[in-house]
């Protein structure tokens, strides 16, 4: 194992498997309708990508990019839009597809910029969530994995920019953010 990583904690089939899952969920729940997946950059790039391919409706993709965090592994709780969407979503049934849902700061302000824009329905996917460090009143409609507070990379997530394309979520060890 790369020595950078503590512990994987979901394999390449693992994650896989779950996606299929939630792929199978959301056509079952969307049956009938056209389904517009908005996903936050850059973390839930991969994510995106299988999910988008595990539903068997018609799908439209947009991507926007915000950041939250500075360079560190703890929410610096501001929240700035980098790149918006590319296309309306008045109308549409969106579902707003995230790596992570944390502190929760980052989909608690997107959800108020979102609805504003009268989507006809509105709902959130993560791959993984991390309850215990809420500080937001939000929560997800889908949810991959739960997870413990942990600071996770690969699959697309980050840290510093690092680690996105390992093929697996794992925990970072801490020693490679100044942790312990
Ligand atoms: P929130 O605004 O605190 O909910 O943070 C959400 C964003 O922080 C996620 O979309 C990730 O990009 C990032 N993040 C939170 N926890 C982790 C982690 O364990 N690893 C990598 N990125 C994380
Ligand atoms: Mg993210």
């Amino acid at each position: 194992m790369y020595q950078d990583i503590k512990e994987i904690l979901y394999t390449q089939e693992q994650l896989a498997e779950r996606v299929k899952e939630i792929g199978a969920q959301i056509t079952r729940d969307y049956a009938g309708k056209e389904v517009a997946l908005a996903s936050v950059l850059r973390g839930s790039y991969i994510f995106m990508a299988d999910l988008s391919r595990a539903i068997q409706l018609p799908v439209t993709v947009d991507f926007m990019a915000v950041s939250s965090y500075g360079a560190g592994t703890v929410s610096s709780g501001q929240v700035e839009i980098k790149k918006d969407l590319s296309d309306s979503i008045e109308g549409k049934h969106l579902i707003i597809v995230e790596d992570i849902l944390d502190s929760g700061n980052t989909l608690f302000y997107l959800m108020d910029v979102l609805r504003a824009r009268k989507p006809a329905s509105i709902r959130i996917c993560t791959l993984m969530d991390k309850p215990e460090r809420r500080t937001k009143p939000i929560s997800a409609d889908y949810v991959g994995f739960e997870i413990p507070d942990a600071f996770v990379v690969g699959y697309g997530l980050d840290y510093n920019e690092k680690y996105r394309n390992l093929p697996y979520v794992g925990i970072l060890e801490p020693s490679v953010y100044g942790g312990k």
